[in-house]
């Protein structure tokens, strides 16, 4: 998409602005996503200068917040790549997040006030989600109130401010474009947490089953534990590296339970809620977003 490449291009000149030359050789060896945020707000508010300045600047605070959450995960991969704590150490990642943080917040201080404020009001939020997170893999979490206030905080917050920024630079309903984005990130964290089970490594970009081994009680494990017969064994499992044999238990318990349906549809639900919230917008395209993330192969 011509307009993605603009988004790239803009974080690019923001990066040059900094005269900076390691900053912008660690820049080219990031791996670049799907780039959701921006193709949110660019449906929403249209392709302009200001609306292509907010993309660049959500994807550098993204950008940003993943150099970070690598090093506190151990990651050695992003998106299929080595991840830059992998390649260097973890001060450079640590760092050039830093710079892309901050620059991405100089950018924003000079954009509209309400924009600048829905944004950085979601940085904290999302700074708050990832310590729940971390919080949350001490000991094994039952708590579905939890799991959903940390994934709204970790993931659907940027979104949620990033659909509603778009709806104030195009003066469109604020209140609706920011429930579907919420709504757009919680079930694009839950189906995360989803094919985390169902998938295996290589279409992952990162080890298969591993969200559960590092302590993170995700969704269809809520689902499971409240529903499987030998508690003590899934509590066994907990945080411990899995034989063949545990993997495969796992995964035939989330079928017979329909632990893994149930967590689907629940994903699925809350598309329904985001389509249902921009349903007189005219905005085909944000349909479109959403059908694509939950009509998939899981
Ligand atoms: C990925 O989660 C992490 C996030 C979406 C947010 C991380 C947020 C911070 C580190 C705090 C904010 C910091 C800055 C500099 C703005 P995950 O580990 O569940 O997903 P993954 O599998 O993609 O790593
Ligand atoms: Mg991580």
């Amino acid at each position: 998409m011509e307009e993605l490449q603009k988004v790239k291009d803009q974080i690019k000149d923001f990066v040059k602005e900094c005269n900076d030359k390691k900053s912008l050789e660690l820049l080219d060896l990031l791996a670049t996503g799907k780039m959701l945020r921006s193709k949110l707000i660019l449906k929403i508010a249209g392709i302009n200068e200001e609306s292509i300045k907010l993309c660049a600047i959500v994807e550098m605070i993204h950008a940003a917040s993943l150099l970070h959450d690598d090093v506190i995960d151990e990651a050695d991969t992003r998106r299929g790549k080595p991840s830059i704590n992998a390649l260097f150490d973890n001060k450079t990642s640590i760092m050039f997040g830093d710079i892309l943080y901050s620059k991405a917040f100089t950018e924003l201080s000079q954009m509209n006030r309400e924009v600048a404020y829905t944004v950085s009001n979601a940085v904290t939020l999302l700074s708050i989600g990832e310590m729940l997170d971390v919080d949350l893999t001490n000991e094994f979490n039952t708590s579905y109130d939890k799991y959903l206030d940390m994934i709204y905080k970790k993931t659907a917050s940027l979104i949620e401010a990033s659909a509603k920024s778009a709806a104030i630079l195009a003066n469109k309903d604020k209140d609706k474009f920011a429930l579907y984005g919420k709504n757009l990130g919680l079930a694009f964290q839950m189906i995360d947490d989803i094919l985390d089970i169902t998938q295996d490594s290589q279409t992952l970009g990162k080890p298969a089953m591993l969200d559960f081994v590092e302590g993170k009680v995700t969704i269809p494990y809520l689902l499971l534990h409240e529903r499987v017969e030998d508690k003590a064994r899934l509590e066994s499992l907990y945080k411990k590296s899995l034989s063949q044999e545990d993997t495969l238990w796992i995964k035939q318990q989330m079928t017979e339970t329909k632990a893994l349906e149930d967590s689907i549809n629940e994903a699925k639900k809350l598309g329904l809620e985001a389509i249902a919230a921009v349903k007189d917008e005219d905005n085909e395209s944000l349909v479109q977003i959403m059908s694509a993330m939950i009509n998939r192969e899981f």
